[in-house]
């Protein structure tokens, strides 16, 4: 199913916030953690959710210390607005099973908590042996169910980012580093 093209925004400038060093670094530590707390796994199915968590999970199976597995699932809510529609849609399920398996689903924000509690509670129904979760960023100011990741890269004020995957419909993805957005449009 193919989605609307993005509209034009109002004019805005990003501001960095993180820089692209200051993830790496934290992106190691991350997976130190990780690579410790499922040392002795079989294999570790690391579940990216789409779009926004794809330039961290790809930095951070690469600091894994463990056999990895790589799945993908997309959830939506918000679109390409600023603002969570707080109904999540399954948009594209895993290819593989977790029935019995470690997993560890990594996203890149944790903002209401909608997308991680209906995607957490969707996976434990398939009974996996363990799930833990790794966010790259939480905006805690924000949450609206209680959720909290596993590990978490950065606690971040009530901004909106973009960069390092992370999108304003759909631009910015590219950015090294994770900035906020500001408008510069006049009023
Ligand atoms: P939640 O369901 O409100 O927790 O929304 C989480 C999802 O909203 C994240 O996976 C992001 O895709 C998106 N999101 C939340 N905050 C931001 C932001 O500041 N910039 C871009 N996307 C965001
Ligand atoms: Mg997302």
């Amino acid at each position: 199913m193919t989605e609307p093209r993005p509209s034009e925004p109002p004019p805005y400038v990003v501001d960095q916030m993180i820089s692209a060093k200051a993830i790496a670094a934290r992106v190691e530590d991350l997976a130190a953690e990780i690579t410790t707390a499922f040392a002795g796994t079989r294999k570790l199915v690391v579940v990216g959710l789409l779009r926004g968590s794809f330039v961290f999970i790809a930095d951070l199976v690469r600091e894994i210390d463990l056999p990895v597995e790589v799945d993908f699932l997309e959830a939506s809510s918000y679109g390409d607005a600023l603002e969570s529609s707080r109904e999540v849609r399954i948009l594209k399920d895993l290819r593989g099973e977790i029935a019995g398996r470690d997993v560890l689903v990594v996203e890149d924000i944790v903002d209401t908590g909608f997308t991680l509690h209906h995607v957490k509670n969707l996976l434990l129904s398939r009974g996996p042996k363990r799930l833990e979760i790794c966010a790259l960023l939480d905006k805690p100011a924000r949450r609206e169910v209680p959720i909290k990741a596993t590990w978490t890269g950065f606690e971040i004020p009530d901004e909106f980012v973009v960069g390092y995957g992370i999108d304003y419909g759909q631009r910015n993805r590219n950015l090294p580093f994770i900035g906020k957005v500001r408008f510069t449009g006049a009023g």
